[in-house]
């Protein structure tokens, strides 16, 4: 009888002519736990190898480095770093001065990927982009264990295997073509990972996620390729060219022509003193597009009040091609107004209407309407202008006649003494009227009885309402007695006027002669 260790060594005999073979696969006294390592590159692992028979020593063996060999137990632990991507490991075991024989342990060194997303643009059509998405896995190891998938919108549509057995640690690529929509955006999430799971790992996923819209040239927003802006003079303003684009646009601005350094999509012009038309254009590398504003620059001067006629227009009213409809406007003061102001030049770029109620934006010709609700301004001076595309970036400007007017709220009579009236002595009557506007439209009439005794005009020159009054000296005879003295205040206001003349006229005043013969006694 053979002691149970001569056995295993018969047993070995047989297939060991070597004197450093690996043992039967069957019967192998060694035992390795764990069996198999899994372990992240760089990391530590510790595996313990245990002998079921009796040996000359046994020791580890990692790389082409032998550990101390342990003689006395059946048992012996080793830590492995795992420090290179082949690594080798075996527990070995001394039978007797000649033979030994070793167990391997396998190992698999991991490196989870980085990922890299990137997009390339294949083709672009108006309606349409078509793309390539690429995700890039870097340093991955062990290949073979790689799943790449492709999500579009949460959606998995793709997966990518890879058979390659290498184990170190490589780069690979996938790709996936990708079509969008204008207006629609697709968000496509490309995840990583490295599937260990049967040798009992999971791994976290390494993903990337790109949002992907469709490209085209830029386009204004609102469409509009013309602005009019109207500035007073050394005011600061914002010019804007709103333009949407993908890639996003870049912007230049010219000013009359000369380009300018800005490259926002807004311009500041801290103190703008000259009307000037400033361009601005939006582009991508798919195309441009252009926004023309025309800045109309307005004096601030005071406008004086007593001149809102004609007169208070530009010189140059004369040949400047614009027309009023009407030219003349008498407007009762509340009620609405409105003129149009049209031009027949051809190189007209904008017009607009300049008032302090009413007043329009710079707007494309070749009509502009004032309009007022209610017209209450008393020193409302509009002023229609046109910007003609010329050299000198020509503008001029035309005012209507406006006539704003009130009836007088009273008008009253009264002796300037108290009566009676002396026959042959002058007696004062004075006639009140009462906030009137315009007082140089009125016209004041004193009757007796029914026939016109005087009339009276005034050459006030405000506009805004006035009191006033008028004086009628009589001269008194003795056939006045008993006669019955009214004013009446009208408002002349011509042919644009209204159909009726607005008249008002005073209570009457009766006048009372005394007789002359009193004189006698007063001596
Ligand atoms: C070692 O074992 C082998 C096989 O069992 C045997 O052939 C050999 O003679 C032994 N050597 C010694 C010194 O025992
Ligand atoms: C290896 O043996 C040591 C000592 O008995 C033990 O603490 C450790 O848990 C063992 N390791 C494994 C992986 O079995
Ligand atoms: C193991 O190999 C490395 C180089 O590959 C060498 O530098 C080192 O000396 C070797 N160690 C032993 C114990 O042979
Ligand atoms: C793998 O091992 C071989 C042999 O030991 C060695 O020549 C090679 O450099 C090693 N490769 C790496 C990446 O460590
Ligand atoms: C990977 O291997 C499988 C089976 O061997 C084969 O069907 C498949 O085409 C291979 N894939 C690649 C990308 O080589
Ligand atoms: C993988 O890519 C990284 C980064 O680009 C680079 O540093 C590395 O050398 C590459 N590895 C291989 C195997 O090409
Ligand atoms: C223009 O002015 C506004 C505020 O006045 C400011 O927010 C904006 O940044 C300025 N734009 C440029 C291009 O300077
Ligand atoms: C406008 O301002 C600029 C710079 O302040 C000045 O050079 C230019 O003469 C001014 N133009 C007019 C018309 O005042
Ligand atoms: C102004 O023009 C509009 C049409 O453009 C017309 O309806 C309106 O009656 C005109 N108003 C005046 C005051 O001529
Ligand atoms: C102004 O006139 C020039 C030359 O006639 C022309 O090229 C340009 O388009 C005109 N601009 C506008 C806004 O009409
Ligand atoms: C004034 O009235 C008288 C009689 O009431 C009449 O005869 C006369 O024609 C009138 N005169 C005028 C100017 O209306
Ligand atoms: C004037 O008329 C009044 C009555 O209406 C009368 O009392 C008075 O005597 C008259 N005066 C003259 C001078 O006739």
């Amino acid at each position: 009888m053979l002691p149970l260790r001569m056995l295993g060594i018969g047993l070995l005999m047989f297939s060991l002519c070597d004197a450093d073979t690996a043992c039967s696969e069957k019967h192998n006294p060694l035992s390795l736990d764990p069996p198999e390592i899994i372990g992240e590159y760089g990391t530590e692992v510790l595996v313990n190898c245990t002998s079921t028979v009796l040996h000359d020593g046994m020791y580890w063996r990692v790389r082409n480095e032998s550990f101390v060999i342990e003689v006395q137990e059946n048992f012996i632990g080793q830590s492995v770093l795992l420090s290179d991507w082949n690594v080798t490991a075996e527990c070995k075991i001394k039978l007797n001065e000649s033979h030994e024989c070793s167990k391997e342990l396998e190992i698999t060194t991991y490196k989870n990927p980085e990922v890299l997303s990137s997009i390339k643009l294949v083709h672009a059509t108006p309606k349409e982009t078509q793309y390539e998405l690429k995700c890039d896995t870097i340093n991955v190891a062990p290949l073979q264990n790689l799943i790449v998938k492709w999500y579009k919108n949460d959606k998995l549509i793709k997966t990518n295997f890879f058979n390659d057995t290498t184990k170190t640690p490589v780069n690979e690529s996938s790709v996936l073509p990708v079509t969008v929509s204008r207006g629609e955006e697709v968000q496509i999430r490309c995840e990583a990972q490295l599937n260990l799971v049967p040798h009992g790992l999971q791994l976290p996923v390494v993903f990337q996620t790109l949002n992907v819209l469709a490209q085209y040239p830029p386009e204004l927003n609102p469409k509009k390729d013309i602005d009019y802006i109207v500035a007073s003079q050394d005011g600061e303003i914002t010019l804007e060219c709103k333009a949407e684009g993908n890639p996003p646009p870049v912007f230049h601005w010219t000013y009359n022509g000369m380009t300018m350094s800005e490259s926002s999509n807004t311009l500041n012009i801290t103190r703008v003193n000259a009307s000037a038309t400033y361009t601005c254009t939006a582009s991508n590398y798919l195309g441009k597009t252009t926004k023309q504003i025309f800045v109309r620059v307005i004096q601030r001067e005071a406008v004086p009040a007593a001149l809102p006629t004609a007169e208070a227009a530009t010189p140059e009213a004369e040949d400047c091609p614009l027309t009023l409809t009407p030219s003349e406007i008498v407007v009762r003061f509340g009620d609405p107004a409105s003129v149009n102001c049209s031009t027949s030049a051809t190189n007209a770029v904008g017009m607009g209407w300049e008032s302090s109620v009413g007043g329009t934006g710079f707007v494309p010709p070749p009509i502009v309407t004032w309009m007022v609700a209610k017209l209450e301004d008393w020193t409302a001076v509009p002023s229609c202008f046109v910007t003609l595309n010329t050299t000198d970036d020509k503008q001029c400007s035309k005012s209507p006649t406006v006539i704003l007017y009130k009836t007088p709220d009273t008008v009253s009579i009264s002796a300037v003494h108290p009566g009676p009236m002396v026959e042959g002595t002058d007696f004062h009557l004075k006639c009140d009227v009462n906030n009137v506007a315009p007082v140089q439209n009125l016209k004041v009439k004193w009757y007796r009885d029914n026939e016109t005794v005087s009339e009276q005009m005034f050459l006030h020159t405000n506009t805004t309402p006035q009191n006033v009054f008028s004086t009628l000296i009589i001269t008194a005879k003795r056939d006045y007695n008993g006669s019955l003295y009214r004013c009446e205040a009208a408002l002349h206001l011509g042919p644009n006027g209204p159909e009726f003349i607005p008249t008002e006229t005073s209570e009457p005043y009766t006048a009372i002669v005394g007789k002359s013969c009193s004189l006698p006694h007063m001596v």
